[in-house]
This record gives structure tokens, sequence and C-alpha cells, in this order.
């Protein structure tokens, strides 16, 4: 899009109520200008635009403008725009299929972390169930500050979604990252957005989260340390698309995914009864557990003593669990999508590879958990391992690479 079709105010479809709806916040700083851009962009594709800026954002460009564009009042005060047009925050959080924050300042970004609700927009972003995306621009060392990272780490890991800016000259003068990304690509990532919302309607998705925990006594326990943060995200992003979803899940400290069925097990072999239940009527299958691979042979039902008990302490005999993955490849019908992880901590997509054969999985997503990465961590650097080559996804938030695994497993199923 160039500047000149910013400034066109010829007529383009500002969408009607049946369209979908993006909230654009504006924020102050000097990229508030490319907001009209990214408007007119969205208006073209027939989206219905709301406008919520704050005070400062009105420093840069007036909300007359935005008003013009839109045909919609602007949302500034918590206490309505003006006579005739009450805007309540709720009601704007609750209309929109998407809020959509570009540019967002490190000020609203820091608000947003801290659940602080001082004027409409934040106020709005803390009432938004909606998803939400933003796109920051600010100076390179705000951008680069350690306050910042934590509270873009920290919306990621809730969901939010970041439309990272580019690297360049900034307005200050410095040069790095932190310019606004391109209006055109913040257009093109919102539409995204709007399109999969509802994409995974009518179908069912089985997803494996979490350790399991396969006992030696009634105190201890051979496991592994992870959170079950990535199978949790896969859930939640496919309830969110429409799917109904069935987590099975190892223990966790992680809440129920709203709308979907959720099975709590423990032992490999109770997660792989929840999946052999599940599994035959999915459409996708994503076994993101990390499940031990071995089990004491015999789980004693009291505490083993030290001393007493020193010989079944120090020689544990392990028989060899189920493969969940393996047997659902094996077993999968036309049209069943398996989707298996391989965290690896030398020769990842090598390993990643001779997994995808031999577990007879649709495609892998490959990590490299060496030197601590991986287990619990919020952001992951992943490769898509498939028959038909490699992709290597950027690093990006668990929430976000939900979206992109659930994506690829659609091509699969079409
Ligand atoms: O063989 P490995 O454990 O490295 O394979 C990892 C993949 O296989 C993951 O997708 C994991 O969820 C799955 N898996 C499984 N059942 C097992 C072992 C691994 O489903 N017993």
């Amino acid at each position: 899009m160039s500047q000149t079709d910013s400034l066109n105010l010829q007529p383009v479809n500002r969408g009607d109520a049946s369209s979908p709806l993006v909230l654009l916040g504006v924020t102050g700083c000097i990229a508030a200008y490319k907001s009209c851009e990214i408007l007119r962009g969205l208006q073209k594709a027939g989206v219905r635009v709301k406008v919520v800026m704050t005070k400062n954002a009105c420093e840069f460009v007036g909300p007359t403008t935005f008003r013009a564009l839109t045909h919609e009042p602007v949302a500034i005060d918590t206490f309505g725009d003006g006579p005739g047009d009450p805007i309540h925050h709720v009601s704007l959080a609750e209309e929109c299929d998407l809020f959509l924050i570009a540019p967002c300042t490190a000020n609203v970004l820091a608000k947003m972390a801290a659940g602080i609700a001082d004027d409409l927009l934040s106020t709005t972003a803390l009432a938004c169930t909606a998803p939400i995306a933003v796109a920051p621009a600010m100076n390179v060392h705000m951008y680069e500050a350690v306050a910042t990272q934590s509270n873009m780490r920290t919306l990621a890991a809730r969901g939010v979604h970041f439309i990272e800016p580019g690297e360049g000259y900034l307005a200050c003068g410095d040069v790095g990252r932190g310019r606004l990304a391109d209006p055109a690509d913040i257009v093109s990532y919102a539409l995204e957005m709007l399109k999969s919302e509802r994409d995974l309607a009518g179908k069912r998705i089985v997803v494996t989260a979490g350790p399991t925990v396969e006992p030696i006594d009634a105190v201890r326990f051979i496991s592994n340390p992870s959170t079950g943060k990535m199978g949790f995200a896969i859930a939640e992003a496919a309830a969110r698309r429409g799917a109904q979803v069935t987590l099975v899940t190892g223990p966790v400290s992680l809440d129920d995914v709203a709308g979907a069925q959720m099975v709590r097990v423990g032992t490999a072999c109770e997660m792989k009864a929840a999946v052999d239940e599940a599994f035959p009527s999915a459409d996708i299958a994503i076994f993101s557990a990390a499940v031990s691979d071995f089990r004491p042979r015999v789980a004693c039902d009291r505490k083993l003593k030290k001393g007493a008990d020193d010989e079944a302490l120090a020689h544990i005999d392990l028989v060899e669990n189920p493969d969940i993955l393996a047997s659902c490849g094996a077993s999968k019908r036309a049209g069943q999508v398996v989707v298996g992880f391989a965290a690896e901590t030398n020769d990842v997509t090598g390993n990643a590879r001779s997994k995808l054969v031999r577990k007879g999985a649709d495609f892998i997503v490959a990590n490299d958990v060496s030197c601590g990465r991986g287990f619990g961590a919020d952001s992951d650097e992943t490769s898509f391992v498939s028959a038909s080559g490699e992709e290597h996804l950027p690093e990006m938030g668990k929430r976000q690479l939900a979206d992109r695994i659930l994506d690829k497993a659609l091509e699969f199923l079409k």
C-alpha cells in the first residue's frame, strides 16, 4: 500500500454489521500516523474498523482523521466521546473480533502486562476476550530494555500476538529495532488472524501435554520438567478456532482450558488409555507430552525406606512404556493428521526426521532443548519436519507457535 493510498479518501468498503470488526488501538508515538494506512488497508479488505486512542495519541493524529475514515465515533475517554456517542470499554471489548494495537508504545505494553486500566484503551485491553495483536513501536533502547522485553514475554505467554517491529532509522535519530512493522504486513497479519478465527469448527482435536509421572513407591517417581505450556497453548488455540478439543495432560499446574474436554492423568499407561478413547474420532492428534519412556516394573504402594529397602531403591527395574504417538501413527486412518514433537539436544533435525518415519507422524515439531532451552520457556525456536522437507520457524511465543502448528496440521487435513 502506498502513502498515496492512505491519503486517498475515495469511498472504500467500510464493512457492515455482518463484517468482522477490528478495534484499532492507537497509542502516542510518532508512528501513530501509520495507523491511518493500517485502517484503510483493513477497510479495503471489507473489515469494519473502530478506533480507540490514548490521549497521547491525539497529540500525533487528531481523532477527527479517524472519525472521517471510519464514519464511527472515536473512543478516547472512558466516559464517552461526546454527545450521542456513549462508548463503553466493555462494549468495545465485547463487540470486536480482534483488538489490534498499532502502534503500541512501551508504556501501553507495560500497562497491559501489569493489568493497569487507567484510560479507555488500557481498560478495553483488560476487558477484551477477543484475540489481541500488538505492533510495538518505540526507540531501540526502550524496545531492548529488560522491562519491555519482560513485559512482551509476559503478554506473549498470555496469548497476545506480536507483530514484531523492524530495524532501521528511527524517528529519534537512532538506528535499530523499534520501527513499527510495515503497515501492509500488519494488515495481512490481522486479516490472517480474522480468517483463522473459526477455521477448525467441526474438527475434533486430541492434544497430549505435560509430563507423565511413573511411581517408584508411594512418594517417589520418575518424571521430567515439562510444564505443559505448549500443549495447553495448542488446546487453547484449537478451542478458540472452533475445534472440539480433548486435552489429555499429565500433572501440571495449569488451569483447565476453557471449552476443552480435560482428561488429567498420571502415568504413560493412563495417558495411552485416554488417547486410545479419543483418537479414533479425531481429525488431528498432536502429541506434545513428554512421556516417560520407561516406568518401574513394580511400584511399591508404601514408602521404601532407606536402610531396609536399599536394594529396591538402588536397583529400580524398568520396563518400556507404550509409545502413544507411534501407536496412533501406526493405526491412523486416511484423513487423520498426526503431529509429534522432538525435543532434542543434538542433531535436532536428523533425530526429528527419523522420528517422523519411526512414529508414522505427518510432521514433527523439532526443537533444541540443549542448554536448558525448551522446557518451561514461554517461547521456542522450532522447525517443522515432514516428508516434504523442513521449515524453520523463528523464535516465537508458544501461543503463536500453537497457531502455526494448527495451520500446518490443517494443510495436511485438506
Ligand atoms: O521418542 P521421543 O519421546 O523422543 O518422541 C517424542 C514424541 O513422541 C512426542 O511427540 C511425544 O509426545 C511422543 N511420545 C509418546 N509416547 C511415548 C513417548 C513419546 O506419545 N511413550
